[in-house]
């Protein structure tokens, strides 16, 4: 069991002597660690059990911040900054030499963002490095928005789990990068696809091959639960699995009065976003052999639960 507290002084002192520290942000947690320092990036691999292909966000406290790590930041990318940091928001740009290469999997650039927490952004700011930050989730599987979920998966390989509540935003971070003049979505997120067009016009949409070279994280397993997950019109599929024990999520409906959890019975993208993660987590817990689950409405927030849920099942995007 790692500790769980509030306490910035010893979240520093840890990152500061090479330690890892599981930290809250406004999308899920992420497990952190100095940025600069290819040991404590080395260790980051290694707990999450994550392939090095697979190229690690830093975040920094604030915008003026990036200059240092980042050699050249687009005339686009200065608008997005200004209208969604801090906030869900990594932008890939090309990074400085100095900073480490296992950090971006050897490539040419980083994944940047600027968090909208205030515990990690007080301990960001009274740190002389940034963090690198994957998702406090062992590979492959759902990424935490409570320290409890984080403890009850990386609680023995990790020393403190910075506790700043239930992430507020529930999704990951939306990653976007820069084509030529292009804005390009490399993954759907926490800031929505319209938002980010009424700011910068049209942009691209690349989230969905396996080997897409510029996000190679994006595997088609990445949220999956351990449970077999079915997408699609619950009725129908409840009718087709009658002998088997099912689990449902489902968007605003009940279905049944055991094992179904209504992701928001409001038929709020937000709530449901913020409950996405923690339905999929209770799922796997449950005394089922299938879950039934079905897409919500695809827009706004939507296009990011759809996302999630589509990997979940392990559809072909
Ligand atoms: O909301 C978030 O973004 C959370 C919190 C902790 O900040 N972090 C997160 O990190 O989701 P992670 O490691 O689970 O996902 C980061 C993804 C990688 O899988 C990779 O696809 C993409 O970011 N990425 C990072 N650097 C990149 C780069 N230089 N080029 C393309 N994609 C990159
Ligand atoms: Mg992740």
């Amino acid at each position: 069991m790692a500790e769980i507290g509030k306490d910035i002084s010893h979240a520093r002192a840890l990152l500061e002597g090479g330690d890892l520290v599981a930290i809250p942000t406004e999308t899920v947690y992420g497990l952190a660690g100095n940025a600069l320092d290819p040991d404590s990036v080395a260790k980051i691999f290694e707990t999450k059990n994550r392939p090095h292909f697979d190229p690690l966000i830093i975040h920094v406290p604030d915008f003026d911040h990036v200059d240092k790590y980042v050699s050249q930041m687009p005339a686009k990318a200065i608008l997005l900054a200004q209208k969604f940091w801090p906030g869900p928001m990594t932008m890939v740009m090309k990074k400085r030499s100095h900073v480490p290469d296992l950090v971006s999997a050897g490539l040419e650039t980083i994944g940047i963002r600027c968090p909208d927490h205030d515990l990690t952004r007080e301990l960001l700011r009274s740190l002389a490095f940034p963090l690198a930050a994957p998702s406090a989730n062992p590979f492959g599987y759902v990424s935490p928005t409570t320290a409890q979920h984080v403890d009850d998966q990386l609680g023995q390989k990790i020393k403190y789990i910075l506790d700043g509540g239930p992430c507020p935003i529930g999704i990951e971070s939306t990653i976007v990068g820069f084509e030529g003049d292009n804005v390009v979505i490399y993954r759907m997120g926490g800031v929505t696809v319209e938002a980010i067009e009424s700011i910068v016009g049209r942009v691209g949409i690349h989230t969905h091959s396996t080997s897409n070279p510029k996000a190679p994280g994006q595997l088609h397993s990445h949220y999956a639960p351990g449970k077999k997950i079915l997408l699609g019109n619950i009725s129908e599929l409840v009718a087709a699995h009658r002998s088997e024990k099912i689990g449902i999520i489902s968007f605003q409906k009940r279905y049944t009065k055991d094992f179904n959890i209504v992701l928001s019975k409001a038929g709020s993208l937000q709530e449901a976003a913020k409950s996405l993660f923690s339905a999929l987590r209770e799922v796997d817990k449950m005394p089922v052999d299938l879950v039934i689950t079905e897409l919500v409405p695809d827009h706004g927030l939507g296009r990011a639960i759809n996302d999630r849920l589509k990997r979940a099942s392990q559809i072909k995007l």
